[in-house]
């Protein structure tokens, strides 16, 4: 697959026409306004992450690994041991920003890898290799996300209902997107798929990026509130559940955007088959399974004010706001990945794939 500049600068991340910043379509104003946002320093690509202006397992990825080439440029390039140790603590911390997407620590390590094993060459070479680095990492995710969408696509047939939750759309990766690329990449051959978008309480992913992607791509596309998914599903409107993740442990687990295990448990009641779509790269065999998966907590005030004239709760009312769930690899009926599609048992398909 041959992937131009022009490709690339298509994605919601990309590296700037001067190639000394990060441009992110920011996520949190869709679908209202369509504005650009330019990092130039770790603060900002920090930033931009914690609050979702960039979000997405693989867009959190690729937007790390050009922040990783950008903040390279501005380090002093005479003494490589400083460059190292400068690149490490801004790594860190960028990492930081969000725990549960292993593609962020993935890409920043991945450019970390870099530095380590050029310990030889003079900065500014360095400096190159991670340019060269970090564009490989949007043109494998570009190439990943086209295969994940062709073998999504071999599961469902013209006319099938998909149900998916969240955004693991083109926003969120890059061409086609994850969960969301079977669907896009289908209208494209003709074939038509009725999609129902989870709205995906509490930052409405679904109701503000989901359902703004395929309305504008031209799938039909029904938005729900999270609780009408077991009534659409009895209604017999669905015939597959396609879903991101954020990382999946090595025996299959998985974590994605709070609420998925939900969808999971009524797609086994309901007998509809689940699926979970996403990059190697968001495969973690380092982690054995959900329970070793960190879950980021986040501000209370989203689900009290954020989306309202006035509170909705009173100040002093507790609130739990985990930002994603993990669902048993039980529920699963299989692992949609660039590689191929996974089937149960995945601990032991898992370790094969990554054997090959
Ligand atoms: O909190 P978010 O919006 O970053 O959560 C995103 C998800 O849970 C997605 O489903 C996942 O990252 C996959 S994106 C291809």
């Amino acid at each position: 697959m041959v992937i131009t500049k022009e490709d690339r600068m298509g994605c919601s991340v990309h590296l700037a026409e001067d190639e000394k910043s990060v441009i992110i379509l920011d996520q949190t104003q869709l679908p209202n306004r369509q504005v650009y946002l330019k990092l130039e320093t770790a603060e900002e690509i920090y930033d931009a992450i914690k609050v979702l202006a960039v979000r997405g397992a693989p867009a959190i990825g690729i937007c790390a690994g050009y922040g990783m080439y950008v903040l390279s440029l501005k380090k002093e390039p005479e003494n490589y041991d400083i460059f190292k140790k400068a690149m490490h603590d801004e790594g860190e911390y960028l990492i930081s920003s969000r725990p549960t997407a292993v593609n962020l620590s993935w890409a920043v390590n991945r450019m970390l890898g870099v530095v380590d094993a050029n310990a030889d060459k003079p900065v500014p070479e360095i400096v190159g290799l991670l340019h060269d680095e970090s564009i490989a990492i949007q043109n494998e995710d570009i190439e990943m996300c086209a295969r994940i969408s062709e073998y999504g696509l071999s599961l469902v047939k013209d006319g099938d209902g998909i149900l998916t939750h969240c955004n693991a759309g083109p926003l969120a990766t890059s061409k086609y997107g994850t969960a969301i690329g079977p669907m896009l990449l289908g209208k494209e051959r003709g074939i038509n798929f009725r999609v129902f978008a989870d709205e995906t309480r509490p930052l409405l992913q679904g109701a503000r990026l989901t359902s703004y992607e395929l309305e504008k791509a031209g799938v039909d596309v029904t938005l729900i509130c999270d609780n009408m998914a077991s009534l659409v599903m009895k209604n017999g409107w669905v015939q597959a559940c396609f879903v991101g993740c954020d990382r999946i442990a090595a025996n299959g687990d998985f974590a994605n955007k709070i609420g998925t295990s939900g969808v999971a448990i009524l797609a086994k009641h309901y007998g509809i088959p689940f699926y979970t779509l996403g990059p190697t790269s968001t495969i973690d065999m380092n982690c054995p399974t959900g329970d070793d998966i960190r879950i980021e907590q986040r501000n209370p005030d989203e689900i009290k004010e954020m989306w309202y004239k006035e509170p909705m709760a009173l100040s002093s009312v507790k609130c739990y706001n985990p930002a994603f769930d993990v669902t048993d690899h039980e529920l699963l009926t299989a692992i949609i990945t660039d590689q191929g599609i996974i089937y149960p048992p995945f601990d032991v398909n898992l370790r094969k794939l990554f054997e090959k």
